[in-house]
């Protein structure tokens, strides 16, 4: 039977651990955490454990913050994850760190993001060059039980990755608010100007989701010579709002490749 590890039954551990348990019944999962609540917390949903026990043929999905990588990378007998594949989704641990630090060059990195929670993240994968297709293939049917799950091969897409995905769902919930505030300010009670709001945003989702559609077809599509959206776009354009957006996902990959070192 394949085993699973999770190790930090964090925010997206317990995520990506509860979705395996429901979405991979016949592996074995295992979640390694140090805090005896959050075991307790999954207790009877999969199996728990305190410290990694490495198994040759594990999958090890790496859930911790990376701060705490050092630490768990040097509590690892030497040579224990030689036969290890190993998926990170720590935000700025490179595949060559990973790789010497677990000591083994079948290493991964993914960047999932907070829809993860409702299945529905955007996870990119990036595997290093020697990790087998039988590798990339486990790994990605692992990380599909959280969403979408995209793969490259170049890890310098990972920085814009970070931007577009993983911090993606906050930059469209910081648009979103413009969207309910007004809602709200025009006399709509605020549970009913989250549910224009959502709605919205799922319905323009479905329908870039279309074979064919790309943002500037949808929006000239809508807009009508001398209409309500060709003066609401006009007012964008005007506002130089495309330009700003640009900068916040250059300045959000940027600070990607900083943190990442
Ligand atoms: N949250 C997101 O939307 C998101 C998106 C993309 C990537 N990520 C990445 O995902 C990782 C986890 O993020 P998160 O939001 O889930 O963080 P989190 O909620 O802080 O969870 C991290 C978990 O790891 C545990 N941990 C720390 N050291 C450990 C060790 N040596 N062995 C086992 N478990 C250990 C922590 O336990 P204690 O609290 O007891 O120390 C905690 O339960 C981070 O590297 C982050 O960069 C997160």
């Amino acid at each position: 039977m394949e085993r699973i590890v999770v190790v930090g039954a964090g925010h997206m551990g317990s995520v990506i651990a509860g979705g395996l348990v429901d979405g991979v019944p016949q592996a074995e999962v295992v979640v390694v955490e140090p805090s005896a609540e959050r075991r307790a917390s999954l207790a009877g949903r999969a199996e728990v454990a305190a410290a990694y026990d490495p198994r040759p043929d594990d999958l090890l999905v790496l859930a911790i913050p990376p701060q705490a990588f050092d630490s768990f990378a040097e509590s690892l007998p030497p040579g224990a994850c030689a036969q290890t594949t190993v998926v990170s989704i720590m935000a700025g641990v490179r595949l060559e760190t990973l790789a010497s630090a677990l000591g083994t060059d079948r290493v991964l990195r993914a960047m999932p993001n907070l829809a993860a929670g409702v299945g529905q993240s955007m996870t990119v994968l990036c595997p290093g060059d020697q990790v087998t297709a039988g590798g990339v293939d486990r790994a990605r049917g692992a990380l599909s039980v959280i969403g979408e799950v995209l793969v490259v091969r170049d890890e310098s897409l990972l920085d814009a990755a970070t931007a577009v995905a993983g911090s993606g769902p906050a930059l469209v919930a910081y648009l979103a608010q413009s969207f309910t505030d007004f809602a709200r300010g025009a006399g709509f009670a605020p549970a009913d100007a989250l549910l224009l709001t959502s709605q919205v945003l799922r319905g323009t989702a479905a329908v870039l989701s279309e074979p064919g559609a790309t943002p500037e077809s949808l929006y000239r599509q809508a807009s009508t010579p001398n209409g309500t959206t060709a003066e609401g776009i006009a007012t964008l354009r005007q506002h130089r709002v495309g330009e700003s957006l640009r900068a916040a996902l250059e300045a959000t990959a940027e600070r990607a490749r900083e943190l990442a070192g």
